[in-house]
């Protein structure tokens, strides 16, 4: 499995190369073009929100340099830093400008990573690659992997409260929206969904259920936090939830299939992985035909839920349909 570096991963490549091309439109059925303008600005965002990790990841005196060492593999092993990609452009849409709100996208990071880390657990996934490298707990040991994936969900809240110039109200709000995302109500809550839906029947009802929480709750907090630091009001934050649910599902549904379609190597994490443990995913209930028509299905919400808005929204316009038509 090869390494790859953040930024100048081979992300895009993938899109604008005529295999990319092809493959996307084999996988969604959109044609998919990537504006010059969506490319240079996640670049940049990419940039930044790296730049930006490190150093607050740095900023941390931890007592055990194995465990600073275990953050930072799994912290800075690339991947495609969406959640703070997603909160800033829904600052964005909401009027506002995406990089100001840099600390608290760094945080939604930390805690993903986090999850990323003990999602691959041997008393979880079990999975050997992460991000083009070999899992933290094959390069760490486990009980190191746990309290990396402990000590980056801490420091998210220990960034969280770094953002500056923003009125402590705010911060509050955002801190709750976070907070409840990733636990028992949001992502964590989901986990346990998946693990209990192993090797069972379940129906869609509680597939939907289990995607909204492992998924989606970060990244409608993602949206939701956007909006809240902009100051957005109540209809464009009502927009921005509701495209941010219809995302998560496009996301996890598009997750599901390239377990199954996707390349090992470009995704830079194992295929047939949820066949291994017997996952209820979309396309193991459904079928990949359906599981793709759903997803599409999705990503028509999502464009929808933004039809109030003008070309501030383009970026997530692009977004979604990107990501569903992504080998990675
Ligand atoms: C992977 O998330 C886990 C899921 C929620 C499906 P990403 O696909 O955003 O992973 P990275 O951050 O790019 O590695
Ligand atoms: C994991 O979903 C979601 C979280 C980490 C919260 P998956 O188990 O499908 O993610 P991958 O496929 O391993 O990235
Ligand atoms: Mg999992
Ligand atoms: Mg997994
Ligand atoms: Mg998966």
């Amino acid at each position: 499995m090869n390494s790859q570096s953040g930024v100048e991963s081979d992300f895009f490549l993938h899109f604008v190369s005529g295999r990319g091309k092809r493959r996307a439109r084999r996988i969604a059925a959109i044609n998919l073009e990537v504006t010059a303008l969506f490319k240079d600005l996640w670049k940049r965002r990419v940039q930044l929100v790296e730049a930006d990790l490190l150093k607050e990841l740095r900023r941390t005196q931890s007592l055990d340099e194995n465990l600073m060492r275990a953050m930072e593999y799994s912290l800075m092993a690339g991947g495609k830093r969406l959640r703070p990609i997603l909160l800033m452009a829904a600052a964005d849409a909401s009027g506002s400008t995406g990089e100001k709100f840099i600390t608290v996208a760094d945080a939604l990071e930390l805690i993903h990573t986090y999850s990323l880390i003990h999602d691959d657990l041997p008393a979880m996934d079990d999975d050997d690659y992460r991000r083009g490298k070999l899992t933290n707990h094959k390069v760490f040991g486990e009980a190191t992997a746990i309290l990396a994936g402990d000590a980056l969900l801490t420091l998210a809240f220990e960034v969280v409260l770094r953002q500056a110039d923003v009125p402590p109200e705010t911060l509050l709000r955002v801190v709750k929206e976070i907070s409840t995302a990733a636990g028992a109500a949001g992502m964590v809550g989901g986990q346990a969904v998946d693990l209990r839906s192993e090797g069972v029947q379940i129906d869609l009802a509680t597939l939907k259920l289990m995607h909204t929480g492992k998924t989606g709750a970060l990244f409608k907090a993602a949206c939701r936090s956007g909006a809240i630091l902009a100051q957005a009001d109540d209809n464009t934050l009502r927009d921005l939830t509701r495209y941010a649910e219809a995302f998560g599902l496009a996301f996890q549904i598009t997750d599901d299939i390239l377990d199954v379609t996707g390349d090992a190597q470009i995704l830079g994490k194992p295929t047939g992985s949820d066949a291994k443990k017997h996952k209820a995913t979309y396309v193991s209930l459904t079928t990949l035909a359906e599981a793709k028509r759903l997803a599409q299905a999705a990503v028509d919400d999502a464009l929808d839920a933004l039809s109030n808005f003008d070309s501030e929204a383009d970026f997530l316009r692009e977004l979604v349909q990107y990501l569903t038509a992504r080998e990675k």
